[in-house]
């Protein structure tokens, strides 16, 4: 595990772009993985303009994004998918075909996640995962006791989750669903590189315990310190309850990846 502080969330959202700017030059064809949530809003506007304004092409990549609502089509204004369309893929140049998101609206869940998870694999699995934190410590929608083993499936959200979420419904909890589907905690960590973004105050002490806690079942970003290529991103205000600064800060100065990053 890797990890960048950043001054703010305009930096930390900048570098995050930059790294899968960098991954997409480098492998135009790479399987990136996408995350929603409001952190990305501004990831996905960096992606655009850099499309816009210095030709990054997205003409050869697939996505598979990590999930979705249950119970929401593809084409309600409130799914992972017309947030996806909105943010990024109408504004680029990427085919539909290209990109993935779960249908929560799939008659069988069950065929469907494993048809994903198929999918992933046929594409030669995910080179880059983007990743965000929830609040409770979930990646994607692996809410708290979700095994390590686990795998794209249908889950139950936390309350914490529901609540989190609610601006995308009108600040009505009663629109919230209660189900999502999302890709397990195995298939996040079976990408080859992962890259998580955290910003803000209010998840400063679930990334302190992230990042230097054990790792637990009821924090499933923890299972991103077995991950052999995990970056993460945090701004200072989200950085704020970790005990080992002094050791960030020199890792940033004298590690030659991150040095590289950061040039
Ligand atoms: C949702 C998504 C997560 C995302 C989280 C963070 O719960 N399922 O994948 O990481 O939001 O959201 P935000 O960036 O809005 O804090």
């Amino acid at each position: 595990m890797k990890v960048v502080i950043c001054p703010t969330a305009e930096h930390t959202t900048a570098l995050t772009a930059r790294v899968i700017e960098q991954a997409l030059r480098q492998k135009p064809d790479i399987v990136l993985g996408l995350a929603t949530g409001r952190t990305m809003e501004a990831v996905y506007a960096h992606l655009v303009t850099s499309h816009r304004q210095a030709g990054l092409d997205f003409g050869r990549c697939r996505t598979f994004n990590l999930d979705e609502y249950a119970g929401i089509a593809p084409s309600s204004a409130r799914s992972y998918r017309t947030y996806m369309d909105e943010h990024l893929f109408s504004r680029v140049n990427i085919s539909r075909r290209a990109t993935h998101v779960p249908d929560g609206s799939a008659d069988d869940i069950v065929a469907q996640c494993a048809e994903y998870e198929d999918a992933i694999r046929a594409s030669g699995g995910v080179g880059l995962q983007l990743l965000g934190l929830g609040e409770n410590g979930h990646i994607g929608f692996n809410e708290p006791f979700s095994a390590f083993t686990s795998r794209t499936r249908l889950v139950t959200l936390d309350p914490a989750t529901r609540q989190q979420n609610v601006g995308m419904f009108d600040d009505d909890l009663t629109q919230v669903p209660y189900h999502a589907i999302t890709m397990g905690i195995a298939t996040i960590l079976d990408a080859r590189r992962t890259v998580m973004v955290v910003n803000g105050k209010a998840k400063a002490e679930m990334l302190a315990r992230v990042i230097e806690g054990p790792m637990t079942a009821s924090i499933s970003a923890t299972a991103l310190q077995m991950h052999a290529d995990c970056l993460i991103i945090a701004d200072e205000a989200a950085a704020g309850a970790l005990s080992r600064r002094a050791y960030i800060a020199h890792l940033m100065q004298h590690d030659p990846e991150l040095r590289a990053l950061l040039s």
